[in-house]
């Protein structure tokens, strides 16, 4: 097959109804792609259909939405290939491990790692024809794995083992893979981590309740700290844009301050320093909740 790698390029992202896959899909279609925004509901679409951004129903555990997407690729009407593929959806199902159950971990990593995995399978073959990119959003959490964070982190941890393999093993036939780390943005991940959150924590024992409130109050102080502080999707999209058009680009581009901090911050604080670090972390949030 004859590659051409004059016409403007085609770019998936996926989660592309809010927060950071939203503004990615917007600074792409700024940067000259033809965005396929993957969404899941019709309403979604239409909000976020503008010119150089045409909505796609995808859900990334839904086989058949995978596959009328891989079609939609290779038959493009106009013959451009795929440039990249960002894997950005993701929940956040936050809760101590006594108290997930096994189905919540189930819907964690069906959304955040096995659905990735899926989106990078399908997309592959076009991928590698055209020598496209990879950028997986990970996150802190797939680095530092703090209380109550278990099952997000953990979906986070396979995450970065998958895009290292990956890396490893496709960079040699063209197709680069990419990190992009964001430390706090201010998105709906909040909103939807905190109702997620309470749905679970629910069905907690009363001798959970008494092991656990304060782990949950600082939990809610730290997302509304998020929220608070965090940047805005549009200086994540600007990042993810780098990693996306950096001619060498580098393995990982972190976003924010705690982005950067979180990533290095394993690297030189052993596992007992860092538990006392949060551990008092999570006394002064949940002080600030009573
Ligand atoms: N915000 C932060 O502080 C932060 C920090 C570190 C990492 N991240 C990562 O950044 C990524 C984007 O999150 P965000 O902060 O922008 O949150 P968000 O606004 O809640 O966006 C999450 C997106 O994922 C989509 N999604 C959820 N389940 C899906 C599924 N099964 N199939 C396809 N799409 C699905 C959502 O679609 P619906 O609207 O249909 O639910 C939404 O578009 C996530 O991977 C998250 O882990 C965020």
């Amino acid at each position: 097959m004859t590659v051409s790698h004059d016409l403007p390029r085609l770019a998936v992202v996926t989660g592309a109804s809010s927060g950071i896959g939203r503004a990615a899909a917007q600074r792409l279609a700024a940067d000259g792609f033809h965005v396929l925004a993957g969404v899941r509901k019709q309403p979604d679409g239409e909000r976020i259909a503008a010119p150089g951004i045409e909505p796609v129903i995808l859900d990334v555990t839904d086989e058949d939405d995978i596959a009328a997407l891989v079609t939609r690729v290779s038959d493009d009407p106009e013959g451009r290939v795929l440039g990249v593929l960002v894997n950005n959806a993701g929940v956040a199902v936050n809760a101590p491990i006594e108290v997930l159950s096994l189905a919540d971990w189930r819907f964690q990593f069906d959304v955040s790692v096995f659905g990735q995995v899926a989106m990078v399978r399908a997309l592959m073959p076009a991928l590698l024809a055209a020598r496209g990119r990879v950028v997986n959003v990970t996150s802190v959490g797939g680095r530092v794995a703090m209380a109550n964070f278990g099952a997000y982190s953990a979906a986070k941890f396979a995450m970065e083992a998958m895009t290292d393999s990956l890396r490893r093993e496709v960079e040699p036939f063209g197709v680069s893979v990419v990190k992009v780390t964001p430390g706090a943005v201010s998105t709906n991940l909040t909103d939807s981590g905190l109702a997620e959150a309470a749905r679970i924590t629910d069905r907690m024992t009363r001798e959970q309740h008494e092991r656990y409130d304060e782990l949950g109050r600082a939990f809610a102080a730290q997302a509304e700290g998020f929220a608070r502080d965090g940047v805005t999707p549009e200086h994540a999209a600007a990042v993810i844009s780098k990693a996306v058009s950096a001619r060498r680009p580098k393995t990982r581009y972190t976003i924010g301050r705690d982005g950067a901090m979180f990533t290095f911050m394993p690297r030189i604080v052993s596992d007992r320093m860092l538990d006392t670090m949060l551990r008092r972390q999570n006394t002064s949030l949940a002080k600030t909740r009573r």
